[in-house]
């Protein structure tokens, strides 16, 4: 039985509506993520896990799927498939990105080495390879190995563009789309296509998660120069690693002469020095970027509502479409 109470939020509603399949999830996501061989990885793997992180994405997986009226058990399946890929990219992007934090603990690169993360991290994505194959559904099989390739190009092209101050909006949407809307809209379609929903239907979810995952992904972004350290990352990261993310892209594009020269210096020749990201972040409140920003967030986030209106009513789908509404609200 689902009850609305007031004052939850629709992350923890979702958590509640689908508790029994994410304690499926949870059990599935543990037993997988071990190895009797070698006992660093389930180390670096219980350091991750025990963390938590959100499981928004094997959620959508389940609400999808519960929502389409599905009632095998291949859903749970391809929630964990969704959460090792997940972990698996979050292990290697704190190498690529020297992190140092991760939901709110010191990361494995930091308590390890680079090494354990990378071989771990492959490690994950293995299993997520074997756990899918486990649905016997092509389709799926075909969509997820597609997302997992498409987010691996949205990380090498970021790597290729940061420190590029000719990087421009769509090549950062590309970015966004592929290292993190990629996983998003995945982990709702495959929910449709396990239901055998029609293909209206599975498109209506996929471009619910894409836009979706690129809202998150923008929002995230903004919060690198506007949030707290609450939010379990380190605020001013991107900068440091000189990554042309919206609000910067915005700001070079809105520079005079010697602004330019500024983001010349940080983010092109990587001289940064004390009270750089103060100054940054002065020039972005300037040209009301973090603004602008976060007005593009708000427009994808009333895409991915667009396109949830379009599938049957049911419970879970209005709790989909306040999920929407709270990913950008850590900022509105
Ligand atoms: C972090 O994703 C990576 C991004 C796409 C910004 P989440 O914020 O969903 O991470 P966890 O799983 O909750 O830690
Ligand atoms: C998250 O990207 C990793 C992927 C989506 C693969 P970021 O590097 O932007 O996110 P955080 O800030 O480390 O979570
Ligand atoms: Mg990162
Ligand atoms: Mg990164």
């Amino acid at each position: 039985m689902m009850l609305d109470k007031p004052g939850q939020k629709p992350h923890d509603r979702l958590a509640e509506a689908l508790a029994d399949d994410m304690v499926a999830v949870n059990a599935l996501i543990r037993s997988r993520m071990a190895s009797e061989h070698a006992p660093r990885i389930p180390e670096v793997t219980a350091h991750l896990v025990e963390a938590g992180g959100k499981r928004l994405r094997p959620m959508l997986t389940l609400a999808a799927a519960r929502m389409c009226g599905y009632e095998g058990d291949n859903h749970v399946k391809l929630a964990a498939t969704v959460e090792f890929i997940h972990t698996a990219t979050l292990l290697h992007d704190d190498v690529v990105d020297e992190s140092e934090k991760r939901r709110g603990r010191p990361t494995a690169n930091l308590l390890w080495d680079n090494k354990s993360s990378v071989l771990v991290g492959d490690y994950l994505f293995a299993r997520s390879f074997q756990l899918m194959t486990e649905t016997n559904n092509i389709r799926v099989l075909r969509i997820l190995s597609d997302a997992a390739a498409t987010i691996a190009e949205g990380e090498v092209l970021q790597m290729t563009a940061a420190q590029d101050l000719r990087t421009t909006e769509a090549i950062y949407l590309q970015v966004v789309r592929g290292k993190t809307a990629a996983l998003f809209s995945a982990a709702t379609e495959v929910g449709g296509v396990i239901a055998d929903m029609d293909d209206t239907q599975v498109k209506a979810l996929f471009d619910y998660g894409d836009a979706l995952g690129i809202a998150f992904q923008i929002v995230d972004d903004l919060l690198d120069y506007w949030g707290s350290d609450a939010t379990g990352k380190n605020v001013g990261d991107d900068f440091r690693e000189r990554k042309l993310t919206l609000p910067v892209i915005k700001a070079v594009a809105l520079g005079d002469d010697e602004e330019r020269a500024f983001w010349k210096r940080t983010i092109e020749k990587g001289r940064q020095e004390d009270g750089d990201l103060e100054h940054a972040i002065a020039l972005l409140n300037k040209h009301g970027t973090l603004e602008a920003t976060r007005a593009e967030a708000n427009a994808w986030i009333a895409k991915a509502r667009t396109a949830l209106a379009t599938l049957p009513e049911h419970p879970i789908r209005d709790m989909l479409d306040d999920l929407a509404d709270y990913v950008v609200a850590r900022v509105n």
